[in-house]
């Protein structure tokens, strides 16, 4: 039993953690350019402490991220090397529109872009792109407070129809919007949002939600009028929550936590708000405007299929107390004693994949799609300046084996895996470029010093050859480091 044959391989990058040069070419600034390395990131990403512009205490490592945006033909090329079928890669809002509502695009921007799809398209590799991923225009935050608002709407459709109508038949498979509940942790990092004191911050997420919501509807009808063979997807931060134990009330807090996540997706894949969220508001009295017309803007255009990022499982419980053996994970989550960690605290759960795979088709019974997996990892590389990084092929290996069984045993219907950050690039949590995750290595530390080059790891041969067997041969590859490894 294997995978299908048009099974889509690939790995995944965004732009704001890849591209740098972040005021080239007329490039406006992005609320994820605000992000500093070091212990205020935290409280930026919360959206409590209010950074809206650079100073001279911290470093912001988007500015040079892996200096992707001069790059990126050396990396299609290797991507390509590796057989890649897809490539998930995000658009910068501001490159294209440096204001996020200017009255017309910036070329450069929009021809940045148009080359690589071509590059792309000459290796035939499949672009799929997210619309937007953790991506605000620093000058909509500035004039609306962002997606508190509902103007944000009309800027991100008119900026997504742009692209839409730009790149018709160059791209066929787009995300609207990436991990969409993630705005509900990371509320700055999510949907630009900054608090004020005293702000019922409840609210404001879920008002910023319903933006989105409609947005990302908006955005599906739109991608389905200009091209009837785009296909669009939603993008959940996945991972399902275990109860800590069998007592009935930290089940119950499972299956909440669980509706925190499907929430967005349960509107997205199915066109209206689950009752019991808006049983929730009712009961938290949060108060929701929302246009009359919005419950048929959501029911017009439900997605075409569910996309998702799974790193690990989670453990809840409905007891405070046992929340004492907290994981580094941005989520509040206990250890759970079944499984092993990262070295960033994140717990790993390869079956968890396949539960949350069948968990996701059984709700929505639409094609899902992989398009965030890996291991994050400090690699150091060896004297020949090689990184032999078994533990991510051991990782990666687990969890491609996983998916295969959902697939050839549990039926699930499955379009593609891209694992991210197929190439090193900057941590979106920690801002760190010591946390890996490529299967090419970049020379340049947390601070961006070095000389940026580009290495493969042993991880890039075992990779080239799980995809040209299909996901057939996992097994390990024994070599020594190849007379050059640079590209
Ligand atoms: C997801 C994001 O949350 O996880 C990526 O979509 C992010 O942008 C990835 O980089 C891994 O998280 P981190 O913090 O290790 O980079």
């Amino acid at each position: 039993m294997s995978l299908p044959k048009n099974f889509l391989w690939g790995g995944t990058t965004a732009a704001n953690q890849a591209e740098g040069s972040v005021l080239e070419d007329n490039r406006g600034l992005s609320n994820i350019d605000m992000l500093p390395l070091g212990a205020d990131r935290k409280a930026v990403g919360l959206g409590e402490l209010k950074m809206l512009a650079w100073d001279d205490e911290h470093y912001y490592p988007a500015q040079k991220a892996i200096d992707m945006y001069q790059r990126y033909l050396d990396d299609i090329q290797l991507f390509a090397e590796m057989g890649f079928k897809v490539y998930r890669m995000s658009l910068s809002w501001t490159r294209i529109f440096p204001n996020g509502d200017d009255a017309e695009p910036n070329e450069a921007g929009l021809l940045f872009y148009e080359k690589i799809f071509k590059e792309l398209r000459k290796h035939q590799i499949e672009p799929l792109v997210t619309i937007a991923h953790f991506d605000v225009p620093l000058a909509l935050i500035k004039k609306y407070g962002a997606w508190r608002d509902r103007q944000m709407i009309k800027a991100y459709v008119n900026y997504a129809q742009t692209v839409l109508t730009r790149f018709k038949g160059l791209v066929k498979y787009w995300l609207t919007i990436n991990e969409i509940n993630i705005l509900l942790h990371q509320p700055f990092v999510g949907g630009g949002l900054v608090f004020e004191a005293g702000e019922n911050q409840e609210e404001i997420k879920y008002q910023a939600a319903h933006h989105q919501l409609v947005a990302s509807a908006l955005v599906t009808k739109k991608a389905h009028e200009i091209d009837p063979e785009n296909l669009v997807g939603c993008m959940l931060a996945g991972g399902n929550n275990y109860p800590y134990t069998c007592r009935p009330e930290d089940y119950q807090e499972a299956i909440n936590r669980d509706r925190e996540g499907y929430f967005f997706i349960d509107v997205q894949a199915r066109g209206k708000y689950p009752n019991y969220a808006l049983k929730r508001f009712e009961r938290l009295g949060l108060k929701i405007e929302m246009d009359p017309e919005d419950s048929k803007i959501l029911a017009s255009a439900p997605v075409d299929f569910v996309s998702f990022s799974y790193y690990s499982s989670r453990t809840v419980s409905a007891h405070e107390e046992d929340y004492e053996q907290n994981t580094g994970n941005i989520y509040g989550t206990i250890k759970n004693p079944h499984l092993t960690n990262t070295e960033w605290g994140w717990q790993i759960d390869p079956l968890g994949l396949r539960n949350s795979l069948n968990q996701l088709y059984d709700r929505y019974q639409k094609p899902l799609f992989i398009v965030e997996n890996g291991l994050g990892a400090v690699d150091t590389p060896n004297a020949e300046g090689f990184v032999e990084d078994d533990y991510r092929i051991d990782y990666l290996r687990q969890h491609i084996q996983a998916f295969t069984d959902a697939v050839t045993i549990d039926g699930i219907e499955l379009i593609g895996y891209t694992t991210w950050g197929c190439i090193d690039l900057i941590a979106a949590s920690t801002g760190q470029m010591s946390k890996r995750y490529g299967f090419i290595y970049v020379d340049c530390d947390n601070q961006g010093n070095g000389s940026f080059a580009r290495s493969r790891k042993k991880s890039f041969y075992w990779y080239r050859q799980v995809i040209e067997t299909n996901g057939e041969n996992l097994a390990t590859i024994e070599m020594a480091a190849p007379s050059s490894v640079k590209s």
